[in-house]
């Protein structure tokens, strides 16, 4: 378990089975749990740098990509935000989560809105680093078939290009 500061204001959101999942889910390569910690501390610091209310900042960093994969590029902010507000986090919270992928989607209102913009991006060239360092020793290469694995996003794709491939034959077959 992580010991940094921040994780005093989310003790209670990192045994939510929705976030404990992430563990398993992939995201740039790497675990998204990874990912969203990575983003909770540079949120931690960033908002102390321009004082900005650092529960919201944590709670918004740990939450911004749940249930990334039910929306797109630029509308998947609105979806971890609901669901955020389904689980009663306050309404700055669901605020700062809607426009972390600005400037796709929706402009940040906020100083916790920007810290988050500013610690996602952050956190995702972290991410990119870690992937990096990761393949000197085999570790990136073997955690992402784990995450193959264990994601179920990822799973039913060879599902999927076996079905493309029946329906390729079947119809070549049928001229
Ligand atoms: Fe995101
Ligand atoms: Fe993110």
């Amino acid at each position: 378990m992580e010991h940094h500061a921040a994780f005093e204001h989310i003790s209670d959101l990192l045994t939510l089975p929705e976030v404990v999942e992430t563990r398993y889910q992939m995201h740039h390569s790497i675990p998204k749990h990874d990912h969203l910690t990575r983003s909770v501390r540079m949120s931690y610091h960033l908002g102390r740098l321009i004082r900005a209310d650092i529960r919201t900042c944590v709670r918004a960093a740990l939450i911004h990509d749940i249930n990334s994969r039910f929306g797109t590029l630029t509308t998947h902010g609105r979806v971890a935000a609901r669901w955020a507000a389904e689980q009663g986090e306050d309404e700055a919270v669901c605020t700062a989560i809607e426009s972390h992928m600005y400037p796709l989607g929706p402009a940040p209102v906020s100083r916790e809105a920007w810290v988050l913009v500013l610690a996602d991006k952050a956190a995702s060239l972290g991410d990119i680093k870690q992937f990096i360092l990761g393949l000197f020793d085999g570790s990136s290469l073997a955690n992402r078939r784990r995450l193959q694995q264990s994601d179920p996003y990822y799973r039913e794709r060879p599902r999927r290009r076996l079905l493309h491939r029946l329906h390729v034959r079947r119809s070549h077959h049928a001229h």
